[in-house]
C-alpha cells in the first residue's frame, strides 16, 4: 500500500519524537513492502515565528489532502509566560481540531506488566486495568460562545454548549469501539447539576436502545469517576465524556500506565484522523535527545490500525515497544534507579531494528 502522511513535528521535543515514529514507519514499510510518503507542516510556536499563525492555510491544506495526519506537540514557554500574547501555540491545535473535524479523541490506556511498579498506584488496584478514554474534542467550554468579558472586565465566561447531533457522532464511536472491546461504555458526566449532560444521558440512552442494544451502557457523575479512576480502574471498559471532562480524566488516567511517555491518541472525525502522543511539548528536554519516543511511536501503530487497516503491521510496534521496555533500553522517564537511560534516538534504533527483524 501507498500513504501519504502528514507530519507535524511541532515545538519542543516534538522533532525528535517524530523523527523516531517516522523511522519506525520506514522500518514497518520494508519489512511489509508499504511505501509511506511524509510531507512537512508547521503548527505551533514555530509556525507563528515562521508565518504569524499558529494553523496556517497551507498546513490546513497538506492535512486535508493527506491519508493521515502525525502530530507531536506544541507549546513554548514564551508564550505561557506572556498572558498578553495575542497569538498562543494552543490556538492552533483547537483550530486544527475544529477545521478537520475531528470530534472524537480516543486515548487508550493499560499498563505495560513490566511497568507496573513504576504507577504511583497500588499495583493490584491497577492489575488488569484497560480501558479507552472517548473525549468529545470539538464543543462545549472549549468552544462554545459567547465568552469573553464584561465590558469593564471584572467579569469573565464561557459558555458549554451541545447539539444532539455532537453527541450521537461521537458516542456512535465509543458504542463501536466497545463492540471491539468487552462491550461496556461508561458515560460520564455531571447530569445532577448540568443541562448539557441531562442532553447527553438522554441522547446517549436513547442511541444505545436504537441501535447498541449490545452494549452494555452505566452513567457516572465526573467527581465520582474522578476517584474511581485512581482506586478502581478495573472497572471501566469505554469511557465517553464530554471535552472538558475528557481532558481533565484522561491526564488523571495517565497515571495507571506509569509515564505520560508511553500513552498514544487518535483524533478522528469525518476524514483524515490525526495521531499524537498525549503528552505535550516538554520544552525543558528539547534538543537533549531524552523524551521518551514511545508515546509518537505508538500513535503511529494507532494510524496504521485505524485509518490504514494494517493490523499485523500495528501489533508489530508494539511488540516492538513491549521489548524495548522488556528489555530496560528505555529513557529517563522509565529507567528509574536502573544504572542506564538511553536516548530518544537510541530507543528508536532498537525498535527500528526489532521490526526489521
Ligand atoms: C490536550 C491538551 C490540549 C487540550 C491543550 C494543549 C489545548 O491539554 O490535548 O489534552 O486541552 O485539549
Ligand atoms: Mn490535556
Amino acid at each position: 500500500m501507498k500513504k501519504n502522511i502528514a507530519v507535524l513535528p511541532g515545538d519542543g521535543v516534538g522533532p525528535e519524537i517524530i523523527a523516531q515514529a517516522q523511522r519506525v514507519l520506514e522500518a514497518v514499510g520494508k519489512r511489509f513492502g508499504h511505501e509511506f510518503v511524509f510531507e512537512f507542516g508547521l503548527i505551533g510556536a514555530c509556525a507563528i515565528d515562521e508565518c504569524g499563525e499558529p494553523y496556517p492555510q497551507k498546513t490546513h491544506e497538506l492535512c486535508q489532502k493527506s491519508d493521515a495526519v502525525l502530530f507531536g506537540a506544541i507549546g513554548d514557554p514564551k508564550f505561557d509566560n506572556n498572558p498578553n500574547a495575542k497569538v498562543r501555540p494552543e490556538q492552533g491545535l483547537l483550530k486544527m481540531r475544529k477545521s478537520l473535524g475531528l470530534f472524537a479523541n480516543l486515548r487508550p490506556i493499560a499498563p505495560f506488566d513490566c511497568l507496573i511498579d513504576k504507577s504511583p498506584l497500588k499495583m493490584e488496584r491497577i492489575k488488569g486495568a484497560d480501558l479507552m478514554i472517548v473525549r468529545e474534542l470539538t464543543g462545549g467550554l472549549y468552544f462554545g460562545e459567547p465568552r469573553g468579558r464584561s465590558e469593564n472586565g471584572t467579569v469573565a465566561f464561557d459558555t458549554c454548549v451541545y447539539s444532539k447531533e455532537e453527541i450521537v457522532r461521537v458516542a456512535e464511536k465509543a458504542f463501536e469501539l466497545a463492540r471491539l472491546r468487552r462491550g461496556a461504555v461508561t458515560m460520564v458526566d455531571k447530569a445532577n447539576v448540568l443541562a448539557t449532560s441531562r442532553l447527553w444521558r438522554e441522547t446517549v440512552k436513547e442511541l444505545q436502545a436504537e441501535k447498541y442494544p449490545d452494549v452494555e451502557l452505566d452513567f457516572m457523575f465526573v467527581d465520582n469517576a474522578a476517584m474511581q479512576l485512581v482506586t478502581a480502574p478495573g472497572k471501566f471498559d469505554v469511557l465517553l465524556t464530554e471535552n472538558l471532562f475528557g481532558d481533565i480524566l484522561s491526564d488523571e488516567a495517565s497515571v495507571i500506565t506509569g509515564s505520560i511517555g508511553l500513552l498514544p491518541s487518535a483524533s478522528v472525525g469525518k476524514e483524515v484522523s490525526l495521531y499524537e502522543p498525549i503528552h505535550g511539548s516538554y520544552p525543558q528536554a528539547k534538543g537533549k535527545n531524552i523524551a521518551n519516543p514511545i508515546a509518537t511511536i505508538l500513535s503511529a501503530a494507532m494510524m496504521l490500525e485505524y485509518s490504514f487497516g494494517m493490523k499485523l503491521e500495528a501489533q508489530e510496534i508494539r511488540n516492538a515497544c513491549q521489548k524495548s521496555i522488556e528489555e530496560g533500553i528505555v529513557t529517563e522517564d522509565l529507567a528509574g534507579n536502573a544504572a542506564k537511560s538511553y536516548g530518544t534516538t537510541e530507543v528508536g534504533d532498537y525498535i527500528c531494528r526489532i521490526i526489521e527483524g
